[in-house]
């Protein structure tokens, strides 16, 4: 019996490319090769599989051009990248990685925080440079973490664990904003008050974005949101970047509006908007908060088993829709 056919769109780990070789008739992009959308389509026309990541979109124009598709395997636990509704109307499944993240994109959130509010980044650059001359009492003093208020948007997984992280390890007092408040018991152990957006805007020192992207959270924290902020507060977003206005952002960076940001992510990326890139507050990565070897290896074995449960017949492991 021939092998599905399966279009690997990203480059991924040897020992992945070698377990979906054993299952599958792997076409695979080479390192430094880069497919457009264009090419994407072209290249997944006649496959039965497809292992992407979240830089990929499959809409309704794909899923036209790939009429043997049956199942896209999405390494990345957010899917904002699939139209779920149209590939569920053309008989596609869509999986993707959600659990085996969640404590390492957490522990970055809680890095990125404390890196932008105790201005390591700045103040790292300034020392570098041969800036530093003497001692100054007031030498890069940022905003405090211990004892202070956490807020996040977006109370899923990954928004309790970094919750934990602020009560317990932090002492913070930690409020959260949801489309439903959690159920008391997962409250209790987050040690988490939910609270309207309202609230949440004014009462964080720091408030971490980790909200799935869909159309209706487009710049869920636009001017308006960011004008309700503390001037002394942090703002992080490890969610993905439409969540956020980066204008209005940057903006209220450069006027001492806000203290400070920490960004993973971003509205176009790996475009970065300009404006941010001149400012001295704010902490930039490349959307790496679940980059660590065995956590970026865990994801990309996830989505393989995605791919070899469901072609086996078991059905996939992790479906979105
Ligand atoms: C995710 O898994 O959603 C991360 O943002 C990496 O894409």
């Amino acid at each position: 019996m021939s092998k599905p056919r399966v279009l690997v769109a990203c480059v991924v780990f040897a020992q992945v490319l070698d377990k979906l070789r054993q299952h599958f008739e792997v076409e695979a992009i080479a390192e430094g090769e880069v497919w457009h959308q264009d090419e994407f389509a072209r290249r997944l026309a006649g496959k039965q599989g497809a292992y992407i990541t979240g830089g990929h979109r499959v809409d309704a124009a794909l899923l036209a051009r790939c009429p043997e598709l049956k199942i896209v395997a999405n390494m990345s636990v957010g899917y904002n990248n699939l139209d779920v509704p149209a590939m569920t109307a053309a008989g596609v499944v869509g999986t993707n990685t959600p659990d085996v993240l969640t404590e390492t994109t957490a522990d970055f959130g809680f890095a990125l925080l404390m890196a932008a509010a105790r201005r390591m980044l700045e103040s790292e650059k300034f020392l570098r440079a041969g800036q530093w001359k003497r001692w100054r009492y007031d030498m890069f003093a940022g905003c405090e973490i211990h004892g202070s208020t956490l807020g996040i948007l977006g109370m899923g997984r990954i928004g309790q664990a970094i919750a934990q992280r602020g009560a317990y390890g932090f002492g913070m007092e930690v409020i959260y904003h949801n489309r439903r408040p959690l159920d008391p018991a997962t409250e209790n152990l987050c040690k988490a008050s939910y609270v309207g957006m309202d609230a949440l805007l004014a009462r964080s020192d720091h408030l971490v974005l980790v909200l799935p992207y869909t159309p209706d959270a487009h710049h869920i924290v636009g001017g308006a949101e960011l004008s309700r902020m503390k001037p002394t507060a942090t703002l992080v977003n490890i969610g993905r970047g439409g969540l956020v206005d980066e204008d209005a952002l940057a903006a209220a960076l450069k006027a001492g509006r806000l203290a400070a940001a920490g960004l993973d992510v971003f509205e176009g990326e790996p475009r970065v908007n300009p404006a941010l890139l001149e400012l001295p507050n704010v902490v930039l990565t490349p959307h790496i908060a679940s980059a660590t070897v065995p956590t970026r290896l865990a994801m990309a074995q996830l989505a393989a088993d995605n791919l070899i449960a469901f072609f086996g017949g078991q059905g996939a492991l992790t479906p979105v829709n």
